[in-house]
């Protein structure tokens, strides 16, 4: 057996413990960050041996992308996570170069043992080479890398230079992987399987690409949830959108997928390759890495957070739900409104145009959260204003048009770094529920129990701040009106 390279797991962990700083500013206390050094995408999650396991894109050494890593934590809650050693170093040849490492993966439990399937990416004439490879370990701690890897290449006519991401599960005795490809210009995602997770055949395209989404399938997902299939993925060169799902039918003879409805998890410029996981409780659990690339639309630097040694949050996870019609809803997973104490509750609320509503300041720093239920049928206003983190110079502005049924989120304001406004329309119905998350950095709001989602990073000032809530051209009537915040360890249940 080839053992992980000691000298490379050492290496990373004796620079992380000169390197982390002692106090981050804009540092999430619920949301999963780097000790130190760059995040990207969620990989292997994972829940094994009663804890949840969060692999994750990570360079070690630089708040920048770099050579690949795949970090790791465990959790007992999904909210508070502890760093464990370094999982994969990219020391093999196969995954060498400055633009390669161990990039993006799954996870899958097999007779006891773990297992990471993972691209590894190298260079050849300025070409990356991607191909699949497997780690496995006991203990879910300690891993090894397979000393036959790789163990898949891209079968014709796929170009190696765009195949990565594998998603693994099983179905009636097989394993089945997703690998995300391109065909021409266009992305797609082909099925495999194997007896034993080494041995791999093709399979098929299951699905791919028509115009408007995108040129690659970056990180598949394929799951069933209620009545219906769902193949999810991060299209590259969308003129549309950076997360899609699509809702149908997997044959898994002829390896296609038949869909028939598609949607996206979450409307924000910030969530990008979520990969979805199956806990204990059968519940189908979603992470996504809070951020988008350079080269999408509205991509507006990577923040402040650098100047302190470190870049990249996930978003909360989300519990997914199937609805009847093939959508997906996704709320936070139930946790977290176990982890929250309410700070304050107003019932029946009318709100005029001549005197908002002010919210009582919360600290800066901390992680907070705020419920309203906005009753539109006896509401005349045309929007509602929600104004967050007002300095006077910096805000962020959520306005609901209660006539045109959207949210259109405002981050023009925010601080020195955000800009742009995100749009998306909510179901017409009696009321609205609103749910508003935010922690450090990150801005998540979620209507009616997740069946829209937004998030988005922003950097609020510190200081004395306000939030206020108007209504603009009629009356706003709020059902409901609650703040909490989350305090460090967790507290019973307050609903
Ligand atoms: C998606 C992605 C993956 C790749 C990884 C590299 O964000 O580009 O396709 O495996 O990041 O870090």
């Amino acid at each position: 057996m080839h053992k992980l390279n000691e000298k490379a797991v050492d290496k990373v962990e004796s620079y992380l413990k000169q390197a982390i700083p002692s106090k981050r500013s804009y540092n999430p206390s619920l949301h999963f960050a780097p000790p130190t050094g760059w995040l990207n995408d969620p990989n292997g999650l994972v829940y094994y041996k009663g804890q949840y396991h969060l692999f994750y894109q990570w360079n070690p050494y630089q708040p920048v992308w770099g050579p690949m890593h795949w970090g790791h934590a465990v959790s007992d809650d999904l909210l508070h996570w502890s760093h464990l050693p370094v999982a994969l170093v990219p020391d093999e040849p196969y995954e060498a170069g400055s633009q390669g490492g161990c990039f993006s993966g799954s996870a899958i439990e097999h007779d006891g043992k773990l297992y990471l399937i993972y691209t590894a990416s190298s260079q050849q004439d300025g070409q990356p080479i991607q191909v699949q490879c497997v780690a496995y370990s006991d203990d879910g701690v300690h891993f090894e890398k397979y000393p036959g890897n790789p163990v898949l290449t891209a079968p014709a006519p796929y170009d190696s230079h765009a195949f990565r991401d594998p998603k693994i599960w099983r179905h009636n005795g097989q394993f089945y992987m997703v690998c995300g490809a391109q065909h021409g210009d266009r992305g797609a995602a082909l099925l495999f399987s194997s007896p034993d997770l080494f041995y791999w055949h093709f399979i098929n395209c299951m699905a791919c690409s028509d115009d408007v989404m995108g040129s690659m399938w970056e990180c598949p997902d394929f799951f069933h949830l209620g009545e219906w299939d769902y193949l999810l993925f991060s299209p590259v060169d969308s003129s549309v959108h950076q997360n899609m799902y699509l809702s149908g039918r997997l044959d898994y003879h002829t390896g296609v997928f038949i869909w028939n409805t598609s949607g996206v998890l979450d409307w924000g410029m910030d969530f990008y390759a979520p990969q979805s996981f199956c806990d204990a409780g059968g519940r189908r659990i979603v992470i996504a890495w809070a951020n988008r690339w350079e080269w999408m639309p509205w991509w507006k630097n990577w923040g402040p957070t650098a100047q302190q040694g470190w870049c990249g949050v996930m978003n909360i996870p989300r519990q997914l739900i199937a609805c009847a019609d093939g959508r997906l809803a996704a709320p936070p997973v139930r946790e977290l409104m176990q982890a929250a104490w309410l700070l304050s509750r107003r019932s029946g609320l009318i709100v005029s145009p001549d005197d908002g509503l002010a919210m009582s300041a919360i600290p800066d720093g901390s992680a907070f959260m705020m419920r309203l239920s906005i009753n539109i049928n006896a509401s005349t206003a045309d929007e509602l204003l929600c104004r967050l983190f007002d300095t006077g110079a910096y805000y962020t502005d959520l306005r609901f048009s209660l006539q045109q049924k959207t949210l259109c989120i405002d981050m023009n304001h925010s601080d020195a770094w955000s800009y742009g406004c995100v749009e998306c329309s909510f179901p017409q119905a009696a009321s609205l529920d609103v749910m508003i998350l935010f922690d450090g950095l990150l801005l998540e709001v979620f209507l009616n129990e997740g069946e829209v989602c937004l998030s988005n990073r922003i950097y609020p000032a510190p200081g004395l701040r306000q939030d206020r809530f108007c209504a603009i051209g009629g009356i706003l009537c709020l059902d409901e009106i609650s703040v909490y915040d989350f305090a460090v360890e967790v507290k019973s249940s307050l609903e």
